[in-house]
């Protein structure tokens, strides 16, 4: 009786070694985790480091947090109608020469990335009946 627990134990350890691992992520996942983990982080507005972020800190946390860029993706047409709106609704400033690179800086780190995107949806699908 001892002998069948510690045999049956011990498949059991076996077969749960091998379940795969619900959680692992996909290649594409991964490899937006990593980037993101090797991207330097500013500490005071958790925007990433580069050499364009005082500008965007100079032009862009006035008024509200960082959070406010860290919660959106855009391309960079959308960054930029982004800006024009909050010019015409609420007292942006014209950003002169700093806007080519605070958008350089917004496209490159905040555009829409594979891990915010949803795929494109299913194209010729063929449905079937399901038989009772
Ligand atoms: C003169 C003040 C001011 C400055 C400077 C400013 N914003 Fe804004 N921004 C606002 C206001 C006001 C809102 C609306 C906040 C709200 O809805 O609570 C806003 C909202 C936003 C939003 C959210 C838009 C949405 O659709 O919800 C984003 C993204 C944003 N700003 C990005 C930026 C970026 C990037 C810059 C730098 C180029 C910037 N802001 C500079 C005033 C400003």
């Amino acid at each position: 009786m001892k002998l069948l627990l510690i045999f049956l134990t011990s498949i059991g350890i076996f077969l749960f070694s091998f379940t795969p691992n619900v959680n692992e992520l996909s290649p594409e996942r991964s490899f937006a985790v990593m980037q993101s983990d090797t991207l330097k982080k500013d500490k005071e507005t958790g925007l990433v480091t580069d050499e364009n972020l005082y500008l965007v800190k100079a032009q862009c946390t006035n008024c509200h947090n960082s959070k406010l860029i860290l919660n959106n993706r855009f391309t960079r047409d959308g960054w930029k109608q982004k800006i024009r709106w909050m010019q015409q609704n609420h007292n942006l400033w014209d950003l002169g020469e700093t806007e080519k690179p605070v958008l350089d800086y917004l496209e490159k780190h905040y555009g829409p990335t594979i891990a915010s995107t949803r795929r494109a949806p299913l194209k010729n699908v063929k449905w079937y009946k399901l038989e009772q």
